[in-house]
């Protein structure tokens, strides 16, 4: 019987309950983020994600969820000149990075590369708030910097050094494009980092909280939830999403599409959540920002693919609570900002830092490593048969 087959099963020895994927069991206090899947509100440590996207910046959100309170203005002042310190990446790492294969995977670059940082910083001075803050720092400052890099290195290129003159978002689009973006595309990728920077217990946050429960360096739990985040399932869909639009082709395309999908049981990418039986309000955010910018540099032709696909599918897996997610619009406004289609879930892991450091920060506060139990159901007092009296059916 396979796991997703296995809806709920009562252990007997001690009377607590299975549930696949952990579906609504809560493993942990926490006052960072909160979701509200039925109505489809989301926000962080109090304040809506609607008026962090409209308002705040990245990296105000992202001391936020840290350190649970929006900076004063010189709070907000040190925390931006000590990420702007900090964005240089180590010319080790830079020439560990060229020594990959240029058509690795942009996370698999991500996640080596975020690893290598431990072996730059002192280990286990976790319980000192100097360590938490300069770790923060750097892994804030550096993770934009590293994606970029391997982008250059891959086309044969030296990666750009950051610019000092430009804030966060306008300097990583500058690394990553090499030119200069028009101020309203960085202000939009801005926003789109506050979106996807912290959503509670996600596969790869709860992948972090797991190795940090471990009291492990803050690099190796970075590099652990960058390769949780990088599954298709998870992260790696927003990328998933324009492939499968650009399947489709057209919007008269688009029944035909959903009833293959119904009819053989294929997930619809960027459809559907373990928290939200609506819309995901990320998405609707997503989309206006997306519209904002079609309306200035012009239109994807997979946005009239998308809306007619969420249009039709209303009906049809609406009833079961799918509806989209925060990764369906993601990509047409990446696409939209130049950002190459394998870069999206680097770029989501980018914002995505936010949140893992805000949790590995809220677990050292409170820790019990993590070690759950299971439901043994396997073979039990079997006793060893030698080779040459074993059937072909042993083991096999
Ligand atoms: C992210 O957790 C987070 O917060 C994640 C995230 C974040 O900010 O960190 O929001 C980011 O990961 C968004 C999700 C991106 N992934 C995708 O878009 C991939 C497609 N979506 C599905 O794989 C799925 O919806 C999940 C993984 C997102 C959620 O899966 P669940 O909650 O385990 O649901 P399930 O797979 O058990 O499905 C329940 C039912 C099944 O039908 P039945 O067998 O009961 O008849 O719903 C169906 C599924 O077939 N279903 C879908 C579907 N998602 C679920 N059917 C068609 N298309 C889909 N997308």
């Amino acid at each position: 019987m396979s796991q997703a087959q296995v809806r709920e099963t009562i252990n007997e020895a001690s009377g607590t309950v299975f549930r696949p994927g952990l579906e609504g069991v809560p493993v942990t206090h926490s006052s960072i983020c909160d979701i509200d899947g039925l109505q489809g509100n989301l926000s962080y440590r109090g304040y809506s994600i609607q008026e962090l996207a409209a308002k705040s910046t990245f990296l105000e959100t992202t001391y936020l969820l840290i350190w649970g309170e929006l900076p004063n203005p010189q709070q907000l002042r040190d925390f931006e000149a000590e990420v702007q310190m900090h964005r240089r990446v180590s010319f080790r790492v830079r020439d560990m990075m060229k020594c990959f294969p240029a058509t690795g995977h942009p996370m698999d670059a991500l996640q080596s590369s975020a690893a290598s940082l431990g072996l730059f910083y002192s280990r286990r001075a976790i319980d000192n708030p100097q360590y938490i803050y300069d770790a923060v720092v750097r892994l804030i400052a550096k993770i934009p910097t590293m994606v970029a890099a391997f982008q250059l290195i891959r086309k044969g290129q030296d990666p750009i050094q950051p610019r000092d003159d430009l804030a966060y978002s306008a300097n990583f689009l500058y690394m990553l494009t090499e030119r200069e973006q028009d101020p309203l595309a960085a202000r939009i990728f801005d926003r789109c980092l506050i979106l996807h920077a912290e959503h509670s217990l996600n596969a790869s946050t709860f992948s972090a909280r797991v190795t940090a429960s471990t009291l492990t360096d803050p690099y190796a739990v970075v590099a652990s939830a960058v390769g949780t985040l990088a599954g298709p399932l998870h992260g790696g869909a927003n990328e998933d999403v324009l492939a499968m639009l650009e399947e489709i082709g057209s919007p008269n395309n688009v029944s035909a599409y959903l009833d293959d999908a119904i009819t053989n049981k294929k997930k619809v990418m960027g459809f559907g959540h373990r928290e939200y039986r609506v819309k995901d309000p990320r998405a609707s955010i997503l989309q206006d920002l997306a519209e904002e910018l079609f309306a200035r540099f012009g239109k994807d032709e997979m946005y009239d693919v998308a809306r007619e696909l969420e249009a039709e599918s209303a009906s049809r897996l609406g009833p079961k609570g799918i509806f989209p997610n925060v990764d369906f619009y993601s990509g047409l406004v990446y696409r939209k900002l130049g950002i190459p289609r394998d870069l999206f879930t680097p770029v989501f892991a980018i914002s995505r830092v936010a949140g893992w450091l805000a949790h590995w920060r809220e677990q050292l506060g409170a820790n019990r490593i993590f070690r759950p139990s299971q439901i043994y159901t396997g073979s039990k007092s079997r006793q060893w048969i030698a080779p040459s009296e074993r059937t072909t059916t042993e083991g096999s």
